[in-house]
């Protein structure tokens, strides 16, 4: 049985003793249990409120009833009840004790796994073949990234994909392109845009080489060798590229996540066949589709997915209808996630509405984790000066040498450890920057923000961890396991602090909101300060107090470690 929380735990106590007072039973969840912002207060429940308008009672009437039939001293002193009906939490501070003393030596700080672990199919970072990876997919890799860390701790079982672009009418000049000029040197095409744009001006103005490339379409879908092999190079070398960004990043996708396009190609005519058969498709201007209800453009036409183009081709709907097919029956993935732009809601809607009406979703949970885009100072979609979207690799080498400057001030560190840190907090800012605002927002894409040792950053927090850690270095002994004590209020409040650690995780994993977890840890990093500038550590007055102190510290670090690595940032141990 999985520990409940602090808020769980209040709330079953609520649930019971409502249970008795008025016979009334809730869900825990309805309980209304939440952290509040009150000095003094920990918990407020907000209950009797709603619940007085439902049974037509005064609502300070039915918060007394609760408050008489709560059990609760072990936890909590009586609460109290205030302004309309509000239930106002203290905990004990034997419980707040025995709890921080609890998390002691449990690597996983408290949070126990899912009773009922969920086998979730997650489409991430996404870009395509014979193309830089952009902002765009930045974004997708790097939330996409921290949410199955926080769905693998959180005990499920995560089988990523990485939807390559690699298929479709494109391929046929870059296949000739290719052919016609191969790369000079064995590092291959240099630069992935070029060669696209380089194909793409021959497609535009030579009608001859127009001509072989759309041949060279029919021979790709036809599997001829020759071509299917220059193919595969193009694919091989576009992995490249992304695998150096993957590295970079921290990224966990390997090639084993490949599952491109392409991967759907021998399932496609099957989904259109049983989509027919089902009776759901109409022939539209000669094409294959499928109009889902509910779908309409400004005209109140309706919209289709197309599931066969008019040329008997497939597009981007078919062979995401094939992968939903995939996942779900052939893979038993009980949850789709894709981490995708918002631009692309609707085409989830819509794919989700098939599916659905084709059966293949049921029991499954499916969702488009939507992001939104990153702008530039000028408050538009991020580009270079000349005009083009920015490189990833680019993006990131500058972050690593904007964050060598930063680090440079300190100079305690050797050249190679400095190295070694910059490159640390540069990824560390760019990623966090992605993760730490709602991920449906845009933002603004800012180097003096994101690298500031101040506010909720990442260097802010890897210094509060390197901070916390040359405390723990001076204390020598490790001293894990002393017992902790809380006399005073800023003890009091980074050992409630550090309780919440699971609450934190799980609003951001069940909200696939990892910005929930950073603000968890730029609180936590907040109240280490205060408790740090109010309660001495290594020269507090008994040797049982430092212990105890120390143990705060100890605790503090390894929520702040553990919490970065479920956001894929380091905490470099010396800043
Ligand atoms: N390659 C697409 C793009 O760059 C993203 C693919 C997302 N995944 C999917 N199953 N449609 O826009």
């Amino acid at each position: 049985m999985r520990k409940p929380e602090v808020s769980e735990e209040l709330a079953r106590r609520v649930v019971d003793a409502l249970h008795r007072a008025l016979d009334v039973d809730i869900a825990p969840a309805e309980a209304l249990i939440a952290v509040s912002t009150r000095d003094g207060v920990d918990y407020q429940c907000n209950l009797a409120m709603s619940l007085g308008k439902r049974l037509g009672r005064p609502p300070r009437e039915v918060a007394a009833a609760i408050v008489e039939h709560l059990e609760i001293t072990d936890l909590a002193e009586p609460p109290e009840i205030a302004g309309p009906g509000f239930l106002n939490f203290v905990l004990r501070r034997e419980w707040l004790e025995s709890s921080v003393n609890a998390l002691g030596n449990d690597p996983r700080l408290g949070v126990e796994p899912a009773t009922e672990p969920r086998r979730i199919a997650l489409d991430y970072s996404s870009p395509n073949v014979a193309k830089e990876m952009h902002v765009g997919h930045l974004r997708s890799s790097v939330i996409g990234d921290a949410i199955v860390r926080l769905l693998r701790f959180a005990g499920h079982e995560v089988l990523p994909h990485n939807h390559l672009g690699d298929w479709g009418t494109p391929f046929g000049m870059l296949i000739e392109h290719l052919l016609d000029e191969p790369p000079a040197g064995p590092s291959g095409i240099g630069d992935l845009n070029e060669f696209y744009q380089a194909a793409r001006r021959k497609f535009d103005s030579d009608e001859a080489f127009a001509t072989r490339s759309r041949e060279r379409v029919v021979k790709l879908q036809g599997g001829d060798a020759e071509t299917l092999a220059t193919w595969q190079g193009l694919v091989d070398e576009s992995t490249r590229h992304f695998n150096e960004v993957y590295h970079l990043l921290g990224i966990t996708l390997t090639d084993e996540d490949i599952y491109g396009e392409s991967f759907y190609n021998p399932y496609l005519a099957k989904v259109v066949d049983e989509l027919e058969a089902d009776g759901l498709t109409e022939l539209s201007d000669g094409a294959v589709c499928v109009f889902p209800e509910g779908f309409h453009n400004r005209e109140g036409d309706r919209l289709p997915l197309i599931v066969r183009k008019r040329d008997g081709g497939y597009g981007y709907a078919a062979t995401d209808l094939a992968t939903a097919k995939y996942w779900t029956t052939e893979r038993g993935a009980t949850d789709l996630l894709y981490v995708v732009g918002t631009p692309q809601a609707q085409h989830f809607a819509m794919l989700f509405a098939v599916c659905r009406a084709a059966g293949w979703l049921d029991g499954v949970h499916a969702e488009h984790i939507g992001f939104g885009s990153v702008l530039g100072a000028d408050g538009k979609v991020m580009r270079t000066r000349a005009g083009e979207t920015i490189k990833l690799a680019d993006l990131l080498a500058e972050a690593v040498a904007q964050a060598s400057d930063v680090v440079a001030e300190r100079s305690e560190l050797s050249e190679a450890e400095q190295r070694e840190v910059a490159r640390a907090v540069g990824i560390g800012a760019v990623k966090y920057a992605d993760l730490s605002g709602d991920r449906e927002r845009d933002y603004v894409f800012d180097w003096d923000r994101m690298l500031a040792k101040d506010g909720n950053t990442s260097v802010y927090l890897q210094y509060a961890h390197a901070r916390i850690e040359s405390i723990l270095a001076k204390a020598g002994d490790p001293s894990t396991g002393a017992p902790v004590t809380l006399a005073e209020p800023a003890e009091r409040a980074l050992a409630l602090t550090l309780l919440r650690f699971g609450e934190a995780l799980r609003s951001a994993t069940s909200a696939y909101a990892p910005h929930k977890l950073c603000t968890y840890l730029y609180e936590t990093a907040v109240t280490f300060s205060r408790f740090y500038e109010q309660c001495p550590v290594l020269s507090a007055e008994t040797p049982e107090l430092r212990a105890s102190r120390v143990q705060l510290a100890t605790l503090t670090s390894r929520t702040l470690v553990l919490g970065l690595e479920l956001l894929g940032i380091e905490a470099p141990r010396r800043l």
